[in-house]
């Protein structure tokens, strides 16, 4: 028998978590504020680039086990699981604004049944178990932290095969009460304390981010000194201790979490006292790498940008998502329009450039139209595509060729026999 469980909030993190726990036989409704949203899913339109998530939404309406509501009121009276999954921005300071979370505690405070379990699903602050617990007004009801691990893009399989599942909690009782939602996913599961869980979901996030961060800078050192970072990556990567994945060399970290988190961790804990130097490097190395590849495109068009058309492969801040937040090439993009250069860009998952954070970039729809006339191709998203594409038409209708490789995606060797100038990320 399954759970009766409400999600707040139907973003990336509350959707695939609904769907999941609907998929795993819970009945689950899922509550936003957007009427258009509400209804839209209601009818299984996934509003969201997500493999495997619209076959889910899809299967838990078919089967009655998943449902959409207006309103986190509307959701919670008879439930006795509540997810929160609502948006922890950046706030001005750095740190992560939780009013969408307190606002929404003290909504539901009132309507919660009788020893309810509310669980905080989005990166919240350490201490946040509390301040939602303050909110509710509810004595009986237990907060419990149990941090999401979705990537983008893989968010459905991250749910139902995670490398582990953490849950926070000062009541024994209620951590296991919410362990049990996850019974048929056979993960290894840490029940700690709510501080413990909550800073796992930072730590995690900022371990990935200067990883990333290392790789870039051992980019840096490789170009200086002739090496090819490449194969210095693959040679790290046999090391058990170290291993290889999120090793890959890019054109810097983005998305919805690992900058927001990155900072937020920073002021953390500076505010118990801790000046978190190193992670403060890691977005340094972060920042410069946008501009380095800035630098790199600079460089590919004769030292100046000034007049010159930049054609771009990759919108998004990784492959297979539709996601633009926070992403490294538009960073990029805007730094390369500030020194005046026109943009043309294709990525195939955004079809116009109707989103404001593309404003002032012409957008198409075929990536050989981006590159017609250009002086320079820049390569910022790892779309696997764009390796089938075909690199004679690019030649064929470049104005000049010249590739800017910031993925260390594309054919160098198939590049340079056609007579184009390559540049890479640690490696030339
Ligand atoms: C991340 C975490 O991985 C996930 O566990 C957490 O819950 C949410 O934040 P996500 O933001 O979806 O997930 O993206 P992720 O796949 O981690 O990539 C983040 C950024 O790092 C992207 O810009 C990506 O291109 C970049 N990246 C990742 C690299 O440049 N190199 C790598 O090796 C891996």
């Amino acid at each position: 028998m399954g759970s009766n469980i409400a999600i707040i909030g139907t973003g990336y993190v509350g959707l695939t978590t609904g769907a999941c726990l609907a998929h795993l036989g819970h009945n689950v409704v899922c509550a936003d504020v957007v009427p258009e949203k509400v209804e839209a899913l209601s009818r299984g339109e996934v509003p969201i680039l997500e493999a495997g998530l619209d076959e889910l939404v899809i299967e838990g309406i078919e089967s009655g086990r998943l449902s959409f509501v207006l309103g986190a009121t509307n959701a919670v009276a008879d439930v006795d699981f509540i997810y929160l999954c609502l948006p922890t921005p950046q706030g001005a300071d750095g740190a992560a604004d939780l009013s969408f979370i307190q606002d929404a505690a003290a909504d539901i405070g009132p309507h919660l049944k009788a020893g309810a379990v509310v669980i905080n699903k989005s990166t919240v602050p350490v201490g946040s178990a509390n301040e939602v617990a303050k909110k509710l007004e509810r004595a009986d009801v237990h907060v419990v932290s149990n941090p999401e691990f979705l990537r983008e893009g893989t968010a459905v399989s991250d749910f139902l095969h995670p490398d582990r599942v953490v849950i926070g909690s000062d009541d024994r009782v209620a951590a296991q009460r919410v362990a049990d939602l996850y019974a048929g996913l056979e993960a290894p599961t840490l029940i700690t304390d709510p501080a413990s869980a909550e800073t796992i979901k930072y730590a995690s996030n900022a371990f990935l981010a200067t990883k990333i961060s290392f790789v870039n800078a051992m980019a840096a050192v490789c170009e200086a000194v002739g090496a090819d970072v490449n194969d210095v990556v693959a040679g790290m990567g046999f090391d058990k201790r170290i291993g290889s994945a999120f090793l890959v060399p890019g054109p810097g970290w983005g998305g919805s979490c690992f900058p927001k988190d990155s900072h937020a961790l920073v002021r953390i804990a500076e505010n118990a006292g801790y000046q978190f130097g190193l992670l403060r490097g890691v977005i340094a190395v972060n920042e410069e790498q946008f501009g380095r590849v800035a630098k790199k495109i600079t460089q590919a068009v004769g030292g100046s940008v000034e007049g010159k058309c930049i054609a771009v492969w990759g919108l998004t801040f990784k492959a297979r998502t539709d996601d633009l937040r926070d992403s490294p090439a538009i960073n990029i993009i805007h730094r390369l329009r500030e020194l005046g250069a026109q943009v043309k860009a294709y990525d195939p998952a955004v079809l116009d450039g109707s989103d404001s954070r593309l404003a002032g970039i012409e957008v198409v729809t075929d990536p050989y139209d981006a590159v017609a006339g250009a002086d320079v191709l820049a390569v910022l998203t790892e779309w696997d595509e764009f390796k089938t594409f075909d690199l004679e038409q690019v030649a064929g209708k470049i104005g000049n060729k010249a590739v800017v490789d910031a993925r260390n995606l594309l054919d160098r060797e198939a590049l340079k026999a056609l007579g184009f100038s390559y540049d890479g990320i640690g490696r030339s």
